[in-house]
């Protein structure tokens, strides 16, 4: 089999928000198809990068009181740690905003220049003059010009479907500010794609790039037939100041439109990679004997298949060997919803569940078409259960225990066949992980578990050890199980990494190659078996769910980074950010963590100075029905006792019990304020109860 090489991208995440299920989708289908190529023995390699230019995140920095730069670094940390945390390895992760992408797209803009694609022409935006800001659609709502539907949003009417610029709404009101946008006259640069009409056609019908219901979408939307050509819009490329993004060279003050720079973000990571190992970019972005994969969502097939690869066209690179476009996620047959808790975040995920059993069920229902999946709850459980611990991880759980001190057989035994049958499906297996087709593979990896546990049930090794007289074929029957576990975990490699890793790991050998599953192993030694994967509980998938529904109670907007305020939201106070600065946020905490402390609303029922100490008043505090707590607090400078006394406060009452030097203190006053006199007690609002819990 010939090496080939194949650079690998997935779409590039906002900076703007955390990961969530719906975009595991993708990253996962990837990550499986990239990890699939190098098991194979080819030099595949995965760039992404964050997408980290535009208004929105310029607001979402704006509001966190960082710059932009700090606000995306933050945001990048999450999206590497959530990845990494689900298996997902990049050979480069890096940011639009870099020196590389800056670079590059200098150097693609000079080409389209040079090709005579781009001209000015004078738009009409609507500018906050309170926000200081142009205004993308997504900012101003107001009411719909054709059937006056209020509320709606500036590009098209959720009510009757016109589509119209936000300049043609009526009473316009910018969400950023909550005031009356103007219309205001800006120069914007576009690029004529209609000028690369015929490579467009010629590109999406022909070359084998898109998938069939892709190529007759662009036809049917965008291009038109053959002999009845429809013209493509022109393309608006660039963004007046103020705006997160690189400054276009040959037009002051005008910068690139966040969607000309995040796709040459592939290249520009890749760069990164190629400086960092040694590598040229062009042998992998205009070579013939690379290929090139970009997996995408729907949603923006439209920015892949004709201004990207009408971009790569006239800069001289290499056009996309394939674009893999997959549909969205839908939970329970229903869109992800946040106040049905079925908007999950990845880390809520990992909270709660192992990312093996969603990286399993979602390779279990992604094919190569463009349909929607759905994750059943129900059939998650069901089915991580019954094919992951019941039918896989079970061959090895009944088996390699009773060889741990022999090791394997040292022959091979025969087995009436199934190593081999097993072997031969390679293969196909193969040409489905290949085509994309992950279901298909999954359902013929199960067919060769189908066959492999009635062989370990009819054979029964926890029968035979009972029996001296039966040990060799024991170990037989354990060789063989065994065999065949590896021969199935070799082919789930892709999409259950750590499975593989424990499994070379008990058998001795690292399981690397995808032609593991074609040689038995004999005669070597078997590990101590190790508990490889629970069964998923139900409690902890609702659990999962329950504080989904929580965290986006908490959670400021959609695509709001953590702990920031989101766009359209009116914060009128402006609170400095000194007190957040001098004591950033710790590390975070579960649900699960923040339940164990218990809070709870208290009566100060008696306080006193305590002479010898010089910080601390000693309080006696009621949780109601006779139960007190003596707590000794660091109040002194800034709380006299008398004025405490009566007072209800919040208390943290299952504390741990410390002996200090003036007595036991049972628990603590929840206080705000760097010490001193500058301590603040907490206290409920009129209408609480002592003894209830705060949450
Ligand atoms: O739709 C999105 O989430 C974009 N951030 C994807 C960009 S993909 C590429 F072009 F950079
Ligand atoms: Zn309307």
């Amino acid at each position: 089999m010939p090496t080939r090489r194949i650079l690998v991208t997935s779409a590039l995440p906002y900076a703007n928000g955390p990961i969530h299920i719906g975009h595991l989708v993708e990253y996962l289908q990837t990550d499986i198809w990239v990890r699939f190529q190098k098991l194979r023995g080819h030099d595949c390699r995965y760039f992404c990068a964050d997408d980290t230019h535009g208004t929105a995140i310029m607001i979402s920095a704006k509001k966190a009181g960082v710059s932009e730069e700090e606000f995306i670094a933050r945001v990048s940390l999450e999206h590497q740690r959530d990845f990494g945390d689900f298996g997902i390895e990049f050979d480069n992760y890096g940011s639009t905003n870099s020196p590389e992408n800056r670079e590059l797209c200098n150097q693609i803009w000079k080409s389209i220049r040079d090709a005579g694609l781009v001209k000015e022409q004078d738009v009409e935006q609507l500018y906050d003059t309170k926000a200081n800001t142009f205004l993308a659609d997504r900012f101003v709502r107001g009411t719909c010009p054709k059937c006056s539907s209020k509320d709606q949003p500036g590009d098209n009417c959720s009510v009757c479907g016109t589509t119209y610029t936000p300049a043609d709404l009526i009473d316009p009101v910018s969400t950023l500010s909550g005031t009356t946008p103007e219309v205001r006259q800006a120069m914007h640069l576009f690029i004529e794609l209609e000028k690369l009409h015929g490579f467009l056609d010629e590109w999406t019908q022909n070359s084998g790039a898109l998938q069939p219901e892709i190529a007759n979408y662009l036809r049917g939307h965008f291009l038109g037939e053959k002999d009845k050509p429809e013209p493509l819009r022109d393309w608006d490329i660039s963004r007046p100041a103020p705006y997160f993004g690189f400054e276009i060279p040959d037009s002051p003050g005008n910068y690139w439109y966040v969607w000309f720079d995040a796709p040459i973000g592939y290249m520009a990571s890749t760069k990164q990679w190629c400086d960092r190992v040694g590598e040229k970019l062009d042998d992998w972005w205009k070579s013939e004997d690379c290929e090139i994969h970009h997996f995408i969502g729907k949603d923006i097939t439209y920015f892949h298949t004709l201004f990207w690869p009408g971009m790569l066209k006239t800069a001289g690179y290499s056009l996309p060997t394939k674009v893999h476009i997959h549909g969205f996620l839908t939970v329970d047959g229903e869109k992800m919803s946040k106040s049905k808790g079925t908007f999950v975040a990845a880390r809520t995920y990992l909270d709660h569940l192992n990312p093996s059993y969603l990286r399993y069920f979602y390779a279990s229902k992604l094919s190569s078409k463009v349909d929607d999946i759905d994750l059943s709850i129900d059939e998650f459980i069901a089915k991580v259960n019954t094919d992951l611990v019941n039918k896989v991880v079970n061959l090895a759980s009944r088996s390699a225990k009773f060889v741990e001190t022999t090791g394997l057989s040292k022959k091979y035994p025969d087995d009436g066949g199934l190593f081999e049958a097993g072997a031969k499906a390679g293969e196909e297996i193969a040409e489905a992980y290949d085509a994309c087709d992950y279901s298909k593979a999954m359902r013929l990896i199960m067919a060769l578990a189908d066959r492999a546990n009635p062989y370990v049930e009819e054979n029964k090794p926890w029968e035979l050890r009972k029996d001296a007289s039966q040990a060799a074929r024991m170990q037989d029957v354990c060789t063989v199980a065994l065999n065949l576990f590896r021969q199935i975990v070799v082919y789930l490699a892709p999409v259950l990494p750590q499975l593989a890793e424990q499994t070379g790991e008990l058998l001795g050998e690292p399981i690397t190659r995808w032609d593991q599953s074609q040689t038995p192993l004999a005669g070597t030694p078997v590990g101590k078996f190790q508990h490889m994967m629970q069964r998923v509980e139900a409690t902890k998938v609702h659990a999962m769910i329950e504080d989904s529904k929580i965290e986006t109670e908490a959670a400021a907007t959609p695509g709001a980074a953590p702990g920031t305020d989101a766009p359209g939201s009116s914060d009128k106070w402006n609170d400095s950010g000194d007190a957040l600065a001098a004591e950033p946020l710790a590390d975070e905490c579960t649900f699960d963590d923040f339940l164990k402390v218990d809070l709870r609303v208290a009566r100060v029922v008696e306080a006193e100075m305590v002479p010898e100490a010089r910080k601390l008043l000693k309080l006696k505090l009621s949780l109601g029905g006779g139960v007190y707590k003596q707590v000794f607090a660091g109040i002194k400078a800034a709380y006299e006792p008398e004025k405490l006394i009566g007072r209800q406060i919040v208390c943290v009452a299952n504390l741990a019990p410390r002996q200090m030097k003036f007595g036991l203190s049972e628990g603590m006053v929840v206080a705000s304020g760097p010490g001193g006199e500058e301590v603040f007690v907490l206290s409920p609002d009129d209408g609480a109860k002592v003894g209830q819990r705060v949450h």
